[in-house]
């Protein structure tokens, strides 16, 4: 029999820990209603991104141009006018969100202060259980300060918190001097959950063509160290819900990421190769374990193996430990 795998992230209650993550699956709703079947417990949809949506614009511009110019200038004029593919998504999700009885995220990965907040109530006005911003960002400019980026960030966040009622999260790059610091800020402005961590589109090369290789990169299953370390050190320290990401592929993963603090973990890469069925397969173990170890609820162990949870010396989530490890391990490596 299955154990209760009950669990609440942003307030809202999940059935268990394991959400689909934003991914090009939301492309069909008949994919969400699989993960559906095989016992999802949330599905993050894909982002809104507004690149995307200026790019439209401007294709649109063109095209109108060509036909009638004066449509070209009410677009120009009133930038609120949507176009064809956001009002897409947008019509998209709705459908997703009335055929779903999952709890549904809605995402979004904004540029201008201004679409941030355009974007934001659109998506909420889908009916939508809680908005995740995607904050997208690789360096590419030589001159920007991080703090500048930084505060420009939590600026976001915070107006975007005041204006919406519904949960938000914010799923981040691990790619920060110090990440706990601007999680501590965004913590204070009210952020309901923290989806650590997003994993980047990053170029490759084929040498024998010489030219860029294209497309996604999944991860690899146990991709998850520096998750798990975050969750770690975060748990009893933030208001907000941590919940994992980044190759986490079985119930060992999902267990691990619980017992360090997190709320719930999303997968995406490891449903990219192995089905849906992951999902039946990754809670069986889940509850399988939770039978062993005499657990009857998430709650019983979320946070057990939490730096909160350990021995005030214990330096497991601390860079000495990589020291300690070289001294004194005869275990390298294994899982
Ligand atoms: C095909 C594909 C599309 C994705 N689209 C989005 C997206 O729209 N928004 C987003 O925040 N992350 C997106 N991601 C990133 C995933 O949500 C996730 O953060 C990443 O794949 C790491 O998790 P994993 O190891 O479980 O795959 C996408 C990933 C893939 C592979």
């Amino acid at each position: 029999m299955m154990k209760n795998l009950k669990t609440t992230y942003m307030g809202i209650e999940l059935d268990n820990p394991i959400i689909l993550g934003a991914c090009n699956m939301s492309d069909n709703i008949d994919d969400l209603l699989k993960a559906e079947e095989n016992g999802v417990g949330a599905i993050v949809f894909k982002s809104l991104f507004e690149e995307q949506v200026q790019l439209e614009r401007l294709q649109m511009e063109e095209k109108l141009t060509q036909y009638d110019n004066i449509h070209a200038q009410m677009i120009t004029t009133h930038p609120n006018i949507q176009f064809s593919d956001t009002k897409k998504h947008l019509v998209h999700l709705r459908k997703a969100k009335e055929r779903l009885s999952v709890p549904l995220i809605a995402s979004l990965n904004a540029v201008h202060e201004d679409s941030w907040l355009e974007y934001a109530k659109e998506l909420a006005q889908t009916g939508v259980d809680g908005l995740e911003l995607n904050l997208y960002q690789s360096p590419t400019d030589f001159d920007k300060e991080s703090s500048e980026i930084e505060d420009y960030q939590i600026s976001i966040v915070k107006k975007i918190k005041e204006t919406l009622s519904l949960p938000v999260s914010v799923k981040l790059s691990s790619e920060y001097t110090n990440v706990l610091s601007l999680i501590k800020k965004m913590d204070a402005v009210g952020v309901d959950g923290f989806v650590l961590f997003n994993a980047f589109y990053q170029p490759d090369i084929n040498i024998n063509s010489l030219k860029h290789k294209r497309g996604y990169n999944l991860s690899r299953k146990g991709e998850y160290r520096k998750t798990l370390r975050y969750s770690g050190i975060l748990y009893g320290n933030i208001n907000a819900d941590v919940c994992s990401s980044r190759g986490i592929f079985t119930g060992n993963g999902v267990i691990k990421h619980i017992l360090s603090g997190s709320s719930c973990v999303q997968m995406v890469s490891a449903i990219y190769k192995n089905g849906f069925e992951q999902i039946g397969v990754a809670k069986k173990e889940l509850s399988d374990w939770m039978e062993q170890k005499e657990f009857n609820s998430i709650e019983d162990f979320r946070g057990k193996m939490a730096q909160k949870n350990l021995a005030p010396e214990s330096m497991v989530y601390k860079r000495a430990q990589y020291v300690d490890l070289l001294m004194r391990s005869d275990n390298i490596f294994g899982d």
